[in-house]
This record gives structure tokens, C-alpha cells and sequence, in this order.
């Protein structure tokens, strides 16, 4: 087992072997516990999700219900969709979720950044996050945007992002 750092209570863990973790979430998955909650947790960019399970995840943080077929379609579409999930052999349940769209070459911007209630403060958005960015470094992208609601900024800022400067430089346009 490895600290992350000694503030966290988080720890990088390998209590399932390669084989599980590769089994059960895929490749270049990544697996850690919190000290309390002595529960495995994992993300994993590869695998795959319940769809009525996403949506179930995403109603618990408040937010509106997106047809289930373009939500198919939209993570089809993204360069990266990741699950955090808590571990358990026979029914992991996902309590995390992000997904990326982009170029998949130069620039992403990460969506829907997600944790399910129950699951909050525990240092988990912030384990999530930092797989995101690694994952995209690893195909090479370097320039990664986000929206965030206001109440959620401190968030970021806290992790290293940077606020768009006095709204000069965003633009938006909505169809309706
Ligand atoms: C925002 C969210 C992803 C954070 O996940 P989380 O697992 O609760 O966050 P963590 O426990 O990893 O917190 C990491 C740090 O951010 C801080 N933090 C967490 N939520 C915060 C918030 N809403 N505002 C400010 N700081 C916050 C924590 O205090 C912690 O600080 P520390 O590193 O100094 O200890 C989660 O609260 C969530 O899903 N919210 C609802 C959906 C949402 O608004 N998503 C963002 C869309 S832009």
C-alpha cells in the first residue's frame, strides 16, 4: 500500500490482484480505499456502464433526466468515460462518474462530473479528476477546459484549475 500524501485519507491500494482489477474494471484501471470507509473504490475508463444505473447516479446529484438513448449516443461520442465505482465482485455499483469530449488529439473538455451523495467529501472527485487529467496526458492532450456552477468552483480552483479571466475570452450560443 502507498500514501498518496499524508494530509489524504485516501490510499492507492492493491488488495485486488492484477488479474481481478483487470477482470473486473479493465486495463489501466486504478484502485484505491479510503481509510474509513474500508471500501475498495475504482476508476476505470474501460468499463462498461448500465446505462439505467448512469442515469439512477446522476438524478441523486439533482440533475435533470436525459433520454436514455442520446446519453448512449453522447458517451459514444466522448473521447473518455470514466466510472469510479465501489467495489464488489459480484455487483460493483458505480458512485462516480466524468466524461470527455474533444478533439482527442489537442483539447477536451470534461463533462458531468458526478459523485453520488453518499459518497461525497470523502476525497473522491478529487481521485476521479486526477485519473481524468492522467488518462488525457496520456494520449498526449495538454489543454483541458471545464463549466463549472458556481458552487462548485472552489473545487476545481483547489486542485490547480484556473477561473477564465473576467469572462472575456468564453463565448456561448444556445439553440432555443
Ligand atoms: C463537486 C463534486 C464532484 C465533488 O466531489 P467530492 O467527492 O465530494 O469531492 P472531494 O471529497 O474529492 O473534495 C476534494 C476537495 O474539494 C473540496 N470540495 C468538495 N466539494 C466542494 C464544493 N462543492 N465546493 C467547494 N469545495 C469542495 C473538499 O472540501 C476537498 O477539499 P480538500 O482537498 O482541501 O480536502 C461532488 O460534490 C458532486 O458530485 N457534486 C454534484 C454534481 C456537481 O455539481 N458536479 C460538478 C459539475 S461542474
Amino acid at each position: 500500500m502507498i500514501f498518496r500524501n499524508k494530509r489524504s485519507s485516501i490510499k492507492k491500494t492493491n488488495i485486488l490482484s492484477q488479474d481481478e482489477l483487470i477482470k473486473h474494471y479493465g486495463i489501466n484501471s486504478y484502485e484505491f480505499t479510503h481509510q474509513e470507509k474500508k471500501e475498495i473504490f475504482v476508476c476505470s475508463k474501460v468499463k462498461e456502464f448500465d446505462l439505467i444505473e448512469l442515469d439512477q447516479l446522476l438524478q441523486t446529484v439533482g440533475w435533470s433526466r436525459r433520454p436514455i438513448r442520446r446519453v448512449k449516443r453522447a458517451l459514444e461520442f466522448s473521447i473518455l468515460v470514466v466510472g469510479l465505482w465501489r467495489h464488489d465482485e459480484k455487483f460493483p455499483r458505480l458512485v462516480g462518474f466524468a466524461r470527455c469530449t474533444g478533439d482527442g488529439i489537442i483539447e477536451a473538455t470534461i463533462w458531468d462530473v458526478a459523485i453520488n451523495p453518499v459518497y461525497q467529501g470523502l476525497g473522491l472527485g478529487k481521485e476521479l479528476m486526477k485519473y481524468i487529467l492522467q488518462e488525457l496526458k496520456k494520449i498526449g492532450i495538454s489543454k483541458v477546459t471545464l463549466f463549472a456552477d458556481a458552487e462548485v468552483v472552489s473545487f476545481y480552483k483547489r486542485q490547480g484549475w484556473e477561473l477564465e479571466p473576467k469572462g472575456s475570452k468564453c463565448a456561448f450560443w444556445y439553440a432555443n
